[in-house]
């Protein structure tokens, strides 16, 4: 199949790229900078998903069969920090995206990427959370991933077009930058072991707790969903385990090779967090046969492992 993949020099990007290659897939990755250009056979096409007119020549070059949308600003924190911003790149740049494919491929598997932010409030409540759930979004990164979402399904709805909305919960992994918790925390232990910094570990809010899958599970789910031909609308991606970020922390501290204090950081808690997201992947699971494989503390130990490589 002819794959376009945006945001695919980011962290889930790069799995995603590698594993459509090597599934005999033809890909066009589109990114904004050369230097993360991907080896042969992938095929890089360099553009910013602002620029309208090189994104309508980049979908003349791919003509995609299959859209994966994975282009965003995905932190909660710089989403506080320029709400507009983040709404015009989640929200402003997927309409454009959609345009574009309306006009030159409107037959393509099309996959938006939102998030578990979206249901919001809604978490809070403590069942496993599913796609007819309501959407009550508590910041504004998790109001533009919505925002995505219900312009892409109703987009998509109008112009009849073959279009997901995945929702993946928290995904973490080797390669993912600092921002996001595991990769703070693990990030920070590997400085400490390596004497670049002191042994104290910052952390925020350990009470909250989230669902986590390792990138390449959730890689598999979005290649199951364009493969597959499942009906359209939204899909979760979880493991259906709630995990308390404390036992994350408790976990790295016993792996680390050096002492370290814990110490909480004020700037690191938020102001409106939703306490509890876990999520139920029963449609996915049925429509594609995707499960989860892999475990957990490892995927741990793999990304710490990434950051002591430095
Ligand atoms: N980032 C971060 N850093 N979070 C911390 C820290 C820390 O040092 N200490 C505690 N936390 C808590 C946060 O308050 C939050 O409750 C939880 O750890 C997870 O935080 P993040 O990893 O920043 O993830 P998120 O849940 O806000 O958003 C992520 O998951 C979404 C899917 O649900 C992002 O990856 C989003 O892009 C994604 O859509």
């Amino acid at each position: 199949m002819r794959v376009l993949v945006t945001g695919a020099s980011g962290f889930v990007g790069t799995y995603l790229v590698m594993k459509l290659a090597e599934r005999g897939h033809q890909v066009y990755a589109c990114m904004r900078n050369r230097s993360n250009a991907f080896q042969e056979p992938v095929n890089n096409l360099f553009f910013d998903l602002s620029d309208e007119s090189m994104l309508f020549d980049a979908m003349e070059i791919a003509k995609p069969e299959g859209v994966i949308h994975l282009a965003a600003q995905s932190e909660v924190r710089v989403a506080w920090a320029d709400p507009m911003q983040t709404l015009i790149t989640n929200a402003g740049h997927t309409v454009t995206l959609l345009k574009s494919i309306i006009k030159l491929s409107p037959y393509a598997r099309v996959i938006t990427v939102g998030s578990s932010e979206e249901y919001g409030w809604t978490g809070k409540l403590g069942a496993p959370l599913t796609e007819e759930d309501a959407c009550l979004p508590q910041n504004p990164y998790a109001t533009s991933k919505l925002a995505a979402g219900q312009l892409a399904l109703q987009i998509a709805s109008h112009n009849d077009l073959n279009l997901i909305h995945a929702r993946p919960f928290n995904h973490f992994g080797p390669g993912q930058r600092e921002g996001f918790v595991i990769s703070d925390f693990a990030s920070q232990i590997a400085r400490i072991e390596s004497l670049k910094a002191p042994p104290i570990i910052r952390i925020g809010n350990l009470s909250a707790e989230r669902d986590f899958t390792d990138v390449r599970d959730v890689v598999d789910a979005y290649i199951k969903l364009l493969e597959t031909e499942t009906g359209r609308g939204v899909y979760n991606i979880c493991s259906g385990k709630p995990i308390k970020i404390k036992e994350i922390l408790d976990f790295f501290v016993l792996q680390s090779r050096l002492p370290i204090e814990i110490q909480s950081d004020p700037s690191k808690f938020r102001k409106s967090e939703v306490p509890l997201f876990v999520g139920s992947s029963n449609k996915l699971v049925q429509a594609t046969g995707w499960k989860p494989i892999r475990d957990f503390e490892n995927s741990l130990t793999e990304t710490l492992d990434w950051w002591r490589r430095g």
